[in-house]
């Protein structure tokens, strides 16, 4: 994994077939997806429940580009070690998620992947400012999480705004995770984020046996932010 600024797509797989994994990420990388996000919920920090790192790693081997793992989960600590070896690349954290959020970082990175640091809407972004030199990514979260299908708090673009300039000219990527859609994509985008996650907008019409609209939805989301540059 290379860092750089270009736009990268990341499907949420919260909005794929749970009974057909393998295939869904198959078909959504020939449609043009650039990573693949997977959402990971305990029922406990989010009020919804999804899978562990026993299914990561099942997924792993269909997954040819970058393995996105998203930590919805208290306490974190205790299982990072299994997600590292259940294959991920980027493993996000809530900075929420505990009081020790530094450890958790730190582990992160010692177990081989590189640091995501994930802000819930009504966190404020000066939570990071101790913590830039040990992240790798920053996701902004635009939904409170647990979800897929809700609506973009345009609030948070602000703070991705704030957040790019924080950053500066530190390898950091921006993530942002909820609510994008080819109308949401642009604020983001323009605002310094690099990465958007998108689950219902990605999958929605499509299916393994008809993957065409996934590429459409993929592209809908690149031309929307095209006219940027
Ligand atoms: C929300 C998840 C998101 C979600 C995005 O808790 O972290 O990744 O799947 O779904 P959409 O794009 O439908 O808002
Ligand atoms: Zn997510």
């Amino acid at each position: 994994m290379t860092f750089d600024r270009s736009l990268k797509i990341a499907p949420s797989i919260l909005s794929a077939d749970f009974a057909n994994f393998g295939a869904e990420i198959e078909a959504v990388e020939a449609q043009g997806a650039d990573w693949i996000h997977v959402d990971v919920m305990d029922g406990h920090f989010v009020p919804n429940i999804t899978f562990g790192p026993q299914l990561c790693k099942a997924i792993r081997k269909h997954i040819n580009t970058v393995m996105d793992v998203h930590l919805m989960i208290a306490p974190v600590d205790p299982y990072i070690q299994a997600f590292a070896d259940a294959g991920a690349d980027v493993l996000t954290v809530h900075v929420e998620a505990g009081p020790h959020i530094h450890r958790t970082l730190q582990a992160v990175r010692a177990a081989g992947c590189k640091a995501g640091l994930a802000l819930n809407p009504g966190t404020p972004v000066e939570a990071v400012a101790p913590l830039l030199d040990m992240v790798d990514l920053i996701c902004v979260m635009s939904v409170n999480p647990g979800f897929g299908g809700q609506k973009f708090i345009t609030s948070q673009v602000e703070k991705i705004r704030q957040l790019r300039a924080m950053i500066g000219d530190r390898p950091i990527n921006i993530e942002v995770d909820g609510g994008v859609t080819p109308e949401t994509a642009p604020l983001v985008r323009e605002a310094g984020a690099d990465v958007l996650v998108a689950g219902s907008a990605v999958f929605n019409g499509g299916s393994v046996s008809d993957p065409a609209p996934y590429g459409q939805n993929i592209r809908a989301i690149r031309t929307a932010c095209d006219v940027l540059v």
